[in-house]
């Protein structure tokens, strides 16, 4: 086998959402008034949030003009005021990408594909649709409609076809419905009581989309959501999660509020904390598929969990031609090279990037020593990857201590998290010489410059370029984005 020769396609980053407006000249204004409609379809027996009781209604509960149906104009443009609420439903079905998550499994996909789920799907489980397969469902529409019992269910596949709406973040809304438009008292409990998630908080809300875009163990309820090598070999495009970065690129649908207080007041978030709060959550799922996967592994009864997974380790370890393309000269050793090496054995995979909880090639901080993931990545990294039992517990303890950290962070005021994600980054010149460690690195100069205020349109180009070199994969004009955003 002959693994340099091999093609190998890398989506870095997927389409940036078009701003459709259709939606937003066809309604009514608001009234005062709210009264709720009696969901169309009847609720899905479904448990989602490990509760039989919490049902997923579907989208038309949320959208009446009274409720969050209201014209979306404002909100589009980024004119998000204490009124946001009142479109947060129309600006979603107008223009976030998630409305297409499930048409993507069908022959009818609503955006133009590198890949159709027909092809990923003749290579991953011949003869399975994917509209089928809770495997493929478990992310592409609310996780908790994706269950193998529901597969057949009538009318949970017409919630289904509704894509990743609603209910997929903000929890199955049947118990929380009536109550949501008259909160009182403490915020976290009253959400606990009925099923919603508290995605005012910066780091339940990372956790929230890495479930999708990371990956999650089955529980509460939810089928396993795992993207292996077995799909991206079929073709399935990598998942490449920045939760600034993603978050960024959705139309945002809310005002950011702090929810926790009685009278709310707007807040503007700082991005460099969004960005550390993000990678920190990212770390956290990481470990727990990663503890999932390794408990899979050992289970008798499942035969469709390898160990190790390959898409745990870094891609470039094994597919030699992510190499840059026409600088071999240049940047062909890298792979050698001391910084990428560290204290590492020749030959041994590198365990995938998450900077800065692990250390990044090319640049100084954290040492892999010091790093907060190092004994995932010391036993995952050594010439013979940890037995699934002991990556199990390594990988089960440091998930943990992420979890403490992400909530550390999210207590503490922008300003000292931002100084903290300053210190993890280089002054001097950047050598980055491979790609994970280059896209890491590049997030999170973006969100540093975020954080200064909104950055200039110039800026702002020169950035979304170099989001879409890596996916192009050109070196020369990521090193030029970089140029812009790097801290002089
Ligand atoms: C239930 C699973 C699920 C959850 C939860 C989820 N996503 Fe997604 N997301 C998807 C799927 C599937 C797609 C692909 C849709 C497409 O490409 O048309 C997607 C696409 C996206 C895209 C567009 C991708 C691109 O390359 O432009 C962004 C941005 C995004 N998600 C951000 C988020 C953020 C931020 C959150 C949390 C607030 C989140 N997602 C939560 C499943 C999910
Ligand atoms: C762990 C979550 C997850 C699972 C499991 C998953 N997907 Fe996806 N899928 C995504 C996300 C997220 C995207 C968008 C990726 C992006 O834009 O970067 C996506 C994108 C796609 C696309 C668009 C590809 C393109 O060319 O843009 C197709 C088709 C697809 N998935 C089909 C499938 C099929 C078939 C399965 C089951 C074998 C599956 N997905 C399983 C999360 C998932
Ligand atoms: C990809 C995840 C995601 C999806 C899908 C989603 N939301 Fe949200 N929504 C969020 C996040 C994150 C927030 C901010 C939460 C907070 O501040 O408490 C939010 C906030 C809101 C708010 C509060 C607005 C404000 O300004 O106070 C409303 C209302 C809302 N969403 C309605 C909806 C409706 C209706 C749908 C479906 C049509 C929907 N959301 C789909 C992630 C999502
Ligand atoms: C430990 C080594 C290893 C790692 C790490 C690894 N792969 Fe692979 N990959 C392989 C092998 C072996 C094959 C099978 C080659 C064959 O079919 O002959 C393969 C096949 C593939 C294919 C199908 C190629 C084709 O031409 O059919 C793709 C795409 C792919 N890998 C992407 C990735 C991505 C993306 C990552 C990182 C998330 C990754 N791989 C990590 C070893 C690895």
């Amino acid at each position: 086998m002959n693994l340099s020769a091999r093609t190998v396609a890398l989506t870095l980053a997927g389409v940036i959402p078009g701003v459709a407006l259709a939606l937003a000249a066809a309604r009514v204004a608001p009234t005062a008034t709210i009264s709720l409609p009696v969901p169309e379809a009847r609720a899905a027996s479904s448990e989602g949030a490990g509760n039989a009781n919490r049902q997923a209604i579907g989208m038309s509960g949320c959208l009446a003009a009274a409720c969050h149906g209201a014209p979306a104009g404002k909100v589009l443009n980024g004119e998000r005021g204490i009124d946001c609420w009142q479109s947060s439903g129309s600006c979603w079905a107008a223009a976030d990408p998630h409305t297409a998550a499930y048409s993507l499994l069908t022959d009818n996909p609503r955006r133009p594909l590198k890949i159709t789920a027909a092809k990923i799907m003749a290579k991953y489980a011949p003869g399975k649709k994917a509209t089928e397969d809770a495997r493929c469902l478990a992310c592409h529409t609310n996780p908790a409609l994706a269950r193998e019992e529901l597969i057949p269910d009538a009318n949970a596949l017409v919630l289904r076809e509704q894509g990743v709406s609603c209910e997929a973040c903000h929890g199955n809304a049947s118990v929380w419905l009536q109550p949501h438009t008259a909160w009182k008292g403490d915020r976290a409990k009253v959400y606990a009581d009925t099923g919603m998630k508290p995605l005012y908080d910066l780091g339940e809300r990372a956790l929230a989309c890495a479930g999708c875009h990371v990956g999650a163990p089955a529980e509460n309820g939810l089928p396993v959501r795992d993207m292996n090598h077995d799909m991206i070999a079929a073709g399935h495009p990598r998942l490449n999660f920045d939760f600034a970065e993603y978050q960024r690129r959705l139309p945002q649908h809310w005002q950011e509020k702090d929810r926790t207080k009685s009278s709310y007041s707007p807040i503007v978030p700082n991005e460099a904390k969004v960005w550390f709060v993000g990678r920190v959550a990212h770390a956290e799922a990481a470990c727990k598929l990663l503890e999932d996967r390794a408990k899979r592994s050992l289970d008798a009864n499942e035969h469709r969990t390898p160990w190790p997974e390959f898409a745990e380790f870094n891609c470039a370890s094994c597919h030699h031609n992510l190499r840059i393309p026409g600088k071999s000269e240049k940047y062909g050793d890298w792979r050698k090279s001391s910084e990428y090496l560290g204290e590492r054995p020749i030959g041994v995979p590198p365990w995938q990037m998450i900077w800065p909880l692990t250390s990044a090639a090319g640049i100084e901080s954290p040492k892999r020593d010091q790093a907060l993931l190092k004994t995932v990545v010391l036993a995952m990294e050594s010439p013979r990857p940890a037995k699934a039992d002991k990556a199990q517990g390594v990988a089960k303890t440091t998930g943990e201590q992420a979890g403490n950290l992400r909530r550390e962070l999210v207590s503490q005021p922008g300003e000292q998290v931002e100084a903290r994600a300053r210190a993890f980054f280089p002054r001097g010149a950047l050598n980055l010489p491979e790609w994970d460690s280059a896209t890491q690195v590049f997030f999170g100069l973006a969100a540093l410059e975020y954080a200064r205020g909104k950055p200039s349109d110039t800026v702002v180009k020169k950035y979304r370029s170099g989001v879409t070199a890596f996916r192009d994969q050109d070196w020369d004009r990521l090193e030029s984005a970089f140029k812009a955003i790097h801290e002089k």
